[in-house]
């Protein structure tokens, strides 16, 4: 069979058969087949069926989800309700320094379940942490796991659940839908605000030895249940605020961009950015704020609804490789990132009217322009460093990250699939960027 045959019977089984964003958008057929997703493709297409008109499309969210003040003491006694005998807890040192990690085992204890702990998660956690956390898991006979912390402990605990259940390595179940059962029961307690790990079905694990990130989209991780209680935010430091809330706002951007948004998703973005809007830069200036930091619970918990099902694009794309290679904090990663490939987001014409929308949203004037401006002054306003120079990023490594981007899942919804020039290009203008 010819390449363009190969290529034109996956768009027919992907459902790519018409309409003006997948002919003008997956322009480059030979991304796709040479990722490193190949093989999962076809399982893709839940993740990229609306815009195709009346396909199905599921929507994923936990069963259960606790917010506000109190929260973490009630989901902790429904919890028990369950019946869960011995839970591992799965934390960092940052929240096992603060004391938070102890406060949380004493409330669990003192409802009868037995503690264990594995507080080793690194920011980006990689394939050890997973190994390490799942032999304590084993070793104490678990039979629930408790996330502390923010998208790490949570990823980190995701992946520890799934081979608790489905065995292997994390690396086999890299992609969509590659695992056959549920993961142990997952309590997942949120402290920043935030990935929405918490609430989604994707957990990216870093595999040192290859520098990349690996995607893990699955049905099977998303936690039972997710609690966000603000009181476990109010400490958070301002730069981990901005950080964090700024990977809110990207999840909430580029899930509406996407190619696979659908009137749902769409909801939860824009009502999201109306609540990042009102109380990020709240959260920064006064950590202590409880009606703004509960206003960003709700603000990350939406953007976790719309990205878990319309996927998110190149900014986590691009993200997910500086993560792997330079070990750089994913939030921070987005904000740089975000006004530069919106800006390139804007040659679709379908997107530019979203991010006008966006743009009104924000305050700012309603267009792509005006959207990339106040993206910018988000970031000046909080701190973020300007450029990826700042970062420490290197021109030299920009073939080999636009390489690994491209392979990235998160792309394929992007509503423009880019050249690998053209992933260079948004790499130079984020490395040069002044102002
Ligand atoms: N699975 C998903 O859906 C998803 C989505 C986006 C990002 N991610 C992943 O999430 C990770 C990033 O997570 P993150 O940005 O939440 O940061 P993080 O979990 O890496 O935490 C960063 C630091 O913040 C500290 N911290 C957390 N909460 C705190 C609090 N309340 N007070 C004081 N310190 C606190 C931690 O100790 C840690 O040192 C990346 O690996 C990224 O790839 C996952
Ligand atoms: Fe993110």
């Amino acid at each position: 069979m010819s390449f363009a045959a190969v290529r034109n019977s996956l768009y027919k089984q992907a459902g790519i058969v018409s309409g003006r964003r997948f002919y003008g958008c997956l322009r480059r057929p030979v991304n796709t087949l040479n990722s490193r997703f190949n093989s999962k493709f076809i399982a893709q297409k839940t993740l990229i069926s609306y815009r195709m008109s009346s396909s199905v499309t599921g929507f994923y969210i936990p069963p259960i989800s606790y917010f506000g003040e109190g929260a973490l003491d009630e989901s902790m006694t429904y919890m028990k309700t369950k019946g869960f005998k011995i839970c591992l807890i799965v934390t960092d040192p940052g929240i096992a320094k603060i004391g938070v990690a102890e406060k949380v085992a004493q409330i669990i204890k003192s409802k009868g379940v037995t503690v264990c702990m594995y507080d080793q998660t690194q920011p980006n956690p990689n394939v050890k942490n997973v190994l390490d956390g799942l032999a304590v898991l084993k070793a104490n006979n678990a039979d629930c796991v408790v996330s502390l912390g923010g998208g790490s402990a949570h990823d980190n605990a995701k992946a520890i659940a799934l081979l608790a259940t489905n065995g292997g390595e994390i690396g086999d179940y890299e992609g969509v839908n590659q695992s056959l059962k549920p993961c142990l029961p997952l309590f997942a307690i949120n402290t920043t605000a935030g990935t929405a790990s918490e609430m989604t079905r994707f957990t990216i694990i870093s595999n040192e030895e290859k520098r990349v990130k690996m995607a893990i989209i699955d049905n099977n991780v998303t936690p039972s249940v997710a609690i966000n209680d603000p009181t476990l935010m109010y400490g958070l430091p301002p730069a981990l605020t901005a950080a964090t809330g700024l990977d809110a706002l990207t999840h909430c951007i580029e899930a509406y961009v996407s190619t696979a948004a659908n009137p749902i998703t769409d909801a939860c973005a824009i009502k999201g950015v109306d609540l990042i809007k009102e109380s990020l830069l709240e959260c920064y200036r006064n950590g202590q704020d409880k009606k703004a930091r509960t206003d960003m619970c709700y603000a990350e918990y939406l953007a976790g609804m719309a990205f878990n099902n319309a996927s998110l694009g190149y900014v986590h794309a691009i993200a997910h490789q500086l993560g792997g290679f330079y070990h750089l904090p994913h939030g921070v990663c987005n904000a740089v990132l975000l006004p530069h490939v919106q800006s390139f987001n804007k040659a679709d014409k379908h997107s530019a009217e979203r991010l006008s929308e966006i743009a009104g949203h924000l305050g700012a004037s309603a267009n792509p322009d005006g959207l990339v401006k106040a993206l910018h002054k988000f970031n000046r306003d909080m701190n973020i460093p300007k450029n990826l120079k700042e970062l420490g990023v290197k021109t030299e490594d920009f073939s080999i990250l636009a390489d690994n981007a491209m392979k990235d899942a998160c792309g394929r919804t992007n509503p423009i699939q880019f050249t690998k020039e053209e992933v260079i290009a948004i790499l130079k203008q984020a490395y040069e960027h002044e102002d």
